[in-house]
């Protein structure tokens, strides 16, 4: 029935109310980075990392300011050309037949994303809401939860400010106990960071919010272990996972843990505003939505969704960027990523005044690294890639790292780090 619904409508010549990504990518830049990326098939990712040639398309794929040189990819991803583009175009179609998209279009071409980011992140759509970011995503389960007066959950000193907020609010509404611990920069194996987490269990414990990839440092955690550990001790898993989602090759359930969030306009490059949520199917029922909804089934995960009127041409532009990021390939992209990151760390980790806050082992990071110069503080060295260097970048002064964040991505070239790494040779002389 759809599909003759669907046949019908093509025949004279209307668009299905189908997401449209194809047209999209008749670009020259993604017919170029097809041709490499059939050149390159069948090869290692790792190897794939190191071809230039593979990667000039993909930068040029991205506009960059003239100005300066992006090195703070962490805060968001610019969007390729030709999503920004496919934005754009979204937008004009729903200006073009607004409340008549809204009212017979949205619901199915929402439908699409959600099933769309659900086959990416290996989940049933069923367990996927698309929000606006990571905040929002998280405030839904930090505030959701079903909080007893006495419970407690655990956070570390380098999670993400706003959950730590999300979580102290809580903590005074439904008194709740935090406990906050110390993740090492270096640490010298899993079990000592899953210890950290499991020695801070008692029998009130209920949640632990563990972070994927630590922001100011570009640390990845043992997730998995984590959930394992802690699920044998009766602990759910919050995992903030902003900066792992299509930057890391994985899927969502292999993570283990109960609940998942990560940002779009992050890794995935796709438009500002744009987040998602992945709540295990059995615990949906219990989280309360944060925008009051009684219409939706409470053990459906569209009861999250009850958040007003919305950008749907920004939301269904995911379709585009997904597009991108699979002609390109996940495990390709995180190779790559953790290349240019090991480029300029490996240059610059044997200086003498040169600390590098960023643990090299294959497994503990990939694009983001942070640096730390003797005698300079974070924002003095901040200041001295801007200003001399025209490299931007940010200054970290958490309690637990202080240093200066860098954070390539795929437009970076290898010039841009050879310049870093004459900066950071210069500061270390200064
Ligand atoms: C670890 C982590 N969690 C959460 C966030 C919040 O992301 P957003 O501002 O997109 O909600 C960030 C942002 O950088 C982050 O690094």
């Amino acid at each position: 029935m759809e599909q003759s619904r669907r046949y019908f409508l093509k025949k004279l010549g209307l668009a299905t109310g189908a997401v449209a990504v194809t047209t999209v990518f008749t670009s020259q830049v993604m017919a170029a980075t097809r041709k490499v990326s059939k050149n390159a098939e069948g090869l290692p990712a790792a190897e794939v990392a190191r071809d230039e040639d593979f990667w000039y398309p993909v930068q040029n794929a991205y506009s960059q300011s003239p100005h300066f040189i992006n090195l703070e990819a962490g805060y968001f991803s610019p969007q390729p050309n030709v999503v920004m583009e496919a934005q754009l175009r979204n937008i004009e179609m729903i200006n073009e037949q607004p409340s008549f998209y809204m009212r017979r279009r949205q619901r199915e071409e929402r439908q699409e994303i959600r099933e769309m980011v659900a086959a990416f992140g290996g989940t049933s759509p069923d367990e996927i809401s698309i929000t606006r970011n990571t905040t929002e995503s998280l405030n839904v389960i930090i505030l959701g939860y079903p909080w007893q007066p006495g419970d407690e959950a655990i956070i570390t000193e380098q999670d993400y400010p706003n959950m730590l907020e999300a979580f102290a609010q809580a903590g005074k509404r439904y008194k709740i106990k935090l406990t906050e611990i110390a993740i090492p920069l270096h640490p010298k194996s899993d079990a000592e960071i899953v210890a950290a987490y499991e020695n801070a269990i008692t029998p009130r414990t209920k949640v632990i919010l563990c972070t994927h990839m630590i922001n100011l440092t570009g640390q990845i955690l043992p997730v998995r272990q984590i959930c394992d550990m802690a699920h044998a001790m009766g602990v759910e898993v919050i995992i903030d996972g902003a900066h792992t989602f299509a930057h890391l090759d994985f899927k969502i359930p292999d993570l283990h843990g109960d609940y998942y969030a990560a940002s779009l306009h992050k890794w995935l490059c796709c438009p500002l505003g744009l987040g998602v949520l992945y709540i295990k199917r059995n615990k949906i029922d219990k989280i309360w939505p944060l925008f009051g909804d009684t219409r939706a089934p409470t053990n459906s995960i569209t009861k999250f969704e009850r958040t007003g009127t919305q950008p749907v041409g920004t939301i269904i532009t995911v379709a585009n960027a997904l597009k991108f990021h699979n002609a390109i390939g996940s495990k390709r992209k995180e190779e790559r990523l953790r290349y240019l990151k090991n480029y300029w760390c490996e240059k610059v980790k044997d200086i003498p005044g040169v600390t590098l806050n960023v643990p090299l082992e294959h497994d503990r990071s990939c694009a983001i690294g942070n640096v730390a110069i003797e005698g300079m503080t974070p924002d003095e060295l901040e200041a001295f890639f801007y200003d001399k260097y025209r490299i931007f970048t940010v200054a970290i002064n958490n309690k637990a790292v202080k240093g200066v964040r860098v954070t390539p991505h795929l437009y970076t070239t290898l010039e841009n780090l050879d310049l870093l790494v004459d900066a950071i040779k210069d500061a270390a002389d200064a």
